[in-house]
């Protein structure tokens, strides 16, 4: 999948692109139902909400096939590797719950302050490229994000340890209303299978969840090869430190696992 010559300038623009259904209902149907069994189990790079209930479980990519190839697949590699025009490897790999009823918020925050003061990133040429696995409406707590605040840079933020039980890099009030001014605020939404890409330095954050719908979401951050993190200190399946480019796999790879899988179900 390659984006056009007006994707590209929307994206320098605004700071993020949406791409409506870009996995088929097939495909998204194996990825959830391996995301629920990955929350199931109890491991350590599964993150829960104070509730218990799943935040988020990192590197899957390293220990679930589907995920495997979903972290080689080029309806997302290839995107990001044309706006950094060079190779990428797997920065940090999220599928993130926002569980019905008690997904918690995301305050207000810039993924690459977190990159520059945790891991050591150079720049921010990181990119984040979501894939939604459930349908993401105005009501479940959908991203919001701050159209063009990536031009701004890296803003100043608090260590915001005590909100949720995810320890997050957050910005202050005046800050969020200052750029909200500007750029106003826009939550995509839309089905299963939908991509949504952003920049490294976009302001974004979203709402807790109180409806029985839960909003799954899995996150790629992709960083260029030449950008690999100098001074890690979050553990390796946080901030990964292996640099090797990813190469991609073949565009129906995923739709032949999930056809793998169906067959396999129906034959039990
Ligand atoms: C994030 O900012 O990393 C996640 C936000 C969300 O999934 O709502
Ligand atoms: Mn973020």
């Amino acid at each position: 999948m390659t984006l056009s010559a007006a994707e590209i300038a929307r994206f320098h623009e605004e700071g993020y692109l949406f791409l409506p259904e870009a996995f088929t209902p097939e495909e998204v149907a194996l990825m959830r139902a391996e995301a629920e069994a990955i929350y199931a189990e109890n491991r350590p790079e599964i993150w829960r909400e104070k509730s218990g209930a799943p935040r988020t479980a990192f590197a899957a990519h390293t220990f679930n096939e589907a995920f495997r190839v979903l972290g080689a697949h080029p309806r997302l590699i290839e995107p990001v590797e044309q706006i950094f025009g060079e190779q990428l490897y797997m920065h940090q790999f999220k599928i993130n719950a926002k569980s019905a009823f008690t997904g918690d918020v995301w305050q207000w925050h810039q993924d690459y302050g977190t990159w520059a003061r945790d891991d050591g990133m150079p720049e921010p040429r990181a990119m984040n490229i979501a894939v939604f696995l459930d349908e993401v409406m105005a009501i479940n707590g959908p991203l919001m994000l701050v159209p063009r605040s990536h031009t701004h840079g890296t803003l100043a933020a608090g260590h915001d340890v005590s909100t949720t039980s995810y320890p997050l890099w957050t910005l202050d009030e005046a800050t969020v209303a200052r750029l909200v001014a500007e750029g106003g605020i826009v939550a995509p939404t839309g089905k299963p299978g939908g991509v949504l890409m952003f920049h490294g330095n976009l302001v974004h954050g979203s709402a807790g969840n109180i409806t029985p719908y839960p909003r799954k979401i899995v996150y790629l951050t992709l960083n260029a090869v030449s950008n690999h993190i100098r001074t890690p200190t979050r553990p390796d399946w946080i901030a990964h430190r292996d640099f090797t480019p990813i190469v991609p796999v073949p565009d129906d790879a995923l739709a032949r696992l999930a056809a793998h899988h169906g067959r396999r179900h129906a034959a039990e």
